[in-house]
């Protein structure tokens, strides 16, 4: 169970419907018992995160990535990046009615007392409780106390910039939003210049690894990229713009752990996830790597990056017909797996 889903329903219990409160907004909105208790409104759940949209459809709760719907209550809850949760703070203020009601659930180890803080000098007026390890806090748009300045702010630090030094754009929210990941760099280091054909970047995130590829081998006529995070698919739509024309560029908002809808792909690259949340999940790895090697034709090259305590060679072994470590540094080791068939020389 969700422990920011279990405090919210506290407050649900506590802190009844108030009148005319019909529309209700909820950010980073996950399955709970909430959506029962908010029974009587008009529910829209706000989430980019693939697998918790699924989750959320299966249920049969209104869904989408993004919204400028007004509401009368909306419901934030907070996520492992600081500044991710405070644009959804500003931006549920911004389409709250005046009166509405907003209320943040967030876990202590995702510094809710600091983000209390911060919504406190954004609307004045909170009141909180703590429970399950969480903070619950709330308080009502009040135009007369609202800080503007403070609110368009916060709007700007979760839009799209740019990746100090380099020409790709992120936002809060992506995986290593604000710097390239070390372990993708080490990957990127060691890809070779003669990949060819159609391939797939699976959790591709901002585009980082399939940017450096398209930009050293000119013989790829064909890319998917899949990654479960909206905002990062969006931010590598912009980041790969120059390549579209050469390229055929596939953009897909997609479950790795599905198993992937394309197949004899030539080659696939990727970096894959290893926590859901924050705990460490070896297992979301080893889907990966399965999807990749299913997906691939026979002889064609998988390159990733994995953390060197990770166990995933006996997998790989069970489709590859060779493999081998290309490098090994800052405790990363990166792959290179050809699987069975094909040219084997
Ligand atoms: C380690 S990051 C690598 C990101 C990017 N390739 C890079 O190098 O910066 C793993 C990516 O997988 C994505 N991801 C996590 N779970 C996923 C899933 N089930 N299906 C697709 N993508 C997923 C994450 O959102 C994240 O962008």
């Amino acid at each position: 169970m969700n422990p920011q889903a279990s405090a919210l329903d506290k407050f649900l219990d506590q802190h009844p419907k108030e009148e005319n409160e019909d529309d209700v907004l909820i950010f980073r909105a996950v399955p709970g018992d909430h959506l029962r208790r908010l029974g009587g409104r008009s529910v829209f759940c706000l989430q980019t995160f693939k697998p918790e949209s699924d989750a959320l459809a299966r249920l049969g709760a209104k869904i989408a990535t993004e919204t400028h719907t007004p509401c009368d209550l909306a419901i934030v809850f907070a996520t492992k990046h600081k500044e991710e949760t405070l644009y959804h703070m500003a931006q549920a203020v911004s389409l709250l009615n005046e009166g509405g009601r907003l209320v943040v659930t967030a876990a202590n180890d995702l510094g809710a007392p600091s983000l209390e803080k911060r919504c406190a000098e954004l609307i004045g007026g909170i009141q909180s409780f703590s429970k399950h390890k969480c903070r619950v806090f709330w308080g009502k748009k009040e135009s007369a106390r609202l800080d503007r300045a403070l609110m368009a702010s916060w709007l700007r630090a979760g839009e799209l910039q740019p990746i100090q030094g380099t020409e790709l754009l992120s936002r809060p929210g992506i995986f290593s939003w604000n710097r390239i990941d070390p372990g993708s760099r080490l990957l990127a280091e060691c890809l070779p210049d003669d990949l060819a054909g159609c391939g797939a970047d699976l959790g591709a995130g901002y585009g980082y690894l399939s940017r450096m590829l398209l930009s050293r081998s000119a013989a790829i006529d064909g890319l998917h990229l899949f990654e479960a995070e909206h905002k990062a698919l969006e931010a590598a739509r912009r980041n790969l713009a120059a390549f579209a024309s050469a390229t055929s560029l596939h953009f897909h908002w997609y479950d790795v752990t599905a198993g992937l809808p394309v197949d004899r792909l030539d080659f696939v690259i990727m970096n894959p996830p290893f926590h859901t949340g924050r705990e460490a999940e070896p297992g979301l790895g080893r889907a990966f790597i399965r999807a990749a090697l299913v997906s691939l034709k026979p002889g064609g090259r998988l390159y990733f990056v994995a953390n060197r305590h990770l166990p995933y060679e006996k997998l790989v072994r069970t489709f590859a017909s060779r493999e081998k470590t290309l490098a090994e540094s800052g405790g990363y080791k990166v792959m290179e797996v050809r699987k069975q068939g094909g040219d084997e020389r």
